[in-house]
């Protein structure tokens, strides 16, 4: 079997024409999104990702506005701006790039932001409305993937799923987003002993562990979807995903590459999040 490719490029393109379309119907309204985002410090990947998030913003109407801190700023002073974004109506959404310097506790910061402008989904209140199958704003990575899958029609009921990846942000709460779809969820990680077993058995692998090629052609049943949320930059400066993708193409059914992947549709949801957020849903 050679798998579909599912091209996460395409797909961002064609949800966020659509947006475009809502962004101008909110401004005819007297509704302009905005998005605020704040950058601590210098990480050149984070750099590169709120470059994204402001060109991708910009095409569908959006307004952003990019907040660069230095890294010697202190937890309180971080705080503090959240704080005046929060009370200033003009602000839709408020999105704070991770990761944070050492000396700022992230969890302080999630906390801070009002959960009505949490676009990310990170805050424990929206956290907690995901878990329990209400109406807000899902984590912008788990949320694409969904969408990915609903776009070839894969179903997801009774299904079993195997999420390679136990992070807060995209491991976790996939896992959720699917279990509310009716999945059958099984997450592993880094201490699972006989990782195999478990995806071998699996409809849909999401593989989110940050390891190049770390999934690879045995771990795979005949005819799985294979999502890969991998985003590692090899020595010679190319990206490449957790999973092998010529390996795992053969075996597959669909799978998702890396880079024109999950990455693409990350941003076109948090763009979603971003209208959510205007138009006063949360
Ligand atoms: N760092 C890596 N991914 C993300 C994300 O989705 N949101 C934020 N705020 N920081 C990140």
């Amino acid at each position: 079997m050679t798998a579909e490719v599912i091209n996460g490029k395409e797909l961002a393109q064609e949800l966020r024409q659509n947006m475009k379309e809502e962004v101008k119907k909110l401004n005819e309204g007297g509704i302009n999104p905005h998005l605020s985002v704040i950058l601590v410090g210098n990480n050149p990947a984070s750099r590169s990702y709120v470059k994204g998030k402001e060109k991708a913003s910009a095409e569908v109407g959006i307004q952003s506005e990019l907040i660069e801190l230095e890294d010697s700023i202190t937890e309180d002073y971080l705080l503090e701006v959240i704080e005046e974004l929060n009370q200033n109506p003009s602000v839709h959404g408020i999105l704070v790039q991770l990761p944070l310097p050492e000396h700022i506790e992230e969890q302080h910061v999630i906390e801070a932001i009002a959960p009505e402008k949490d676009v990310d989904g990170f805050h424990p209140v929206n956290i907690g409305r995901m878990m329990t199958g209400q109406d807000t704003f899902l984590p912008c990575t788990p949320f694409g993937i969904i969408k990915m899958l609903q776009s070839k029609n894969i179903s997801i009921e009774g299904k079993h799923v195997v999420v390679v990846g136990r992070s807060n942000i995209v491991g976790k709460p996939v896992g959720q987003l699917l279990l509310n779809e009716h999945a059958t969820v099984t997450y592993c990680h880094s201490r699972t002993k006989d990782l195999m077993k478990y995806t071998q058995s699996a409809d849909i692998i999401i593989a989110a562990v940050g390891k190049a090629n770390f999934i690879g052609e045995e771990h795979v049943k005949n005819g799985a979807v294979v999502i890969d949320v991998g985003i590692n930059r090899l020595n010679d400066g190319s990206l490449t995903g957790d999973v092998d993708f010529d390996a795992a193409k053969g075996k597959a059914s669909f799978i998702t590459p890396v880079p024109k992947g999950v990455g693409p549709m990350t941003i076109t949801m948090l763009l979603y999040n971003t209208i959510k957020a205007a138009k006063g849903l949360s």
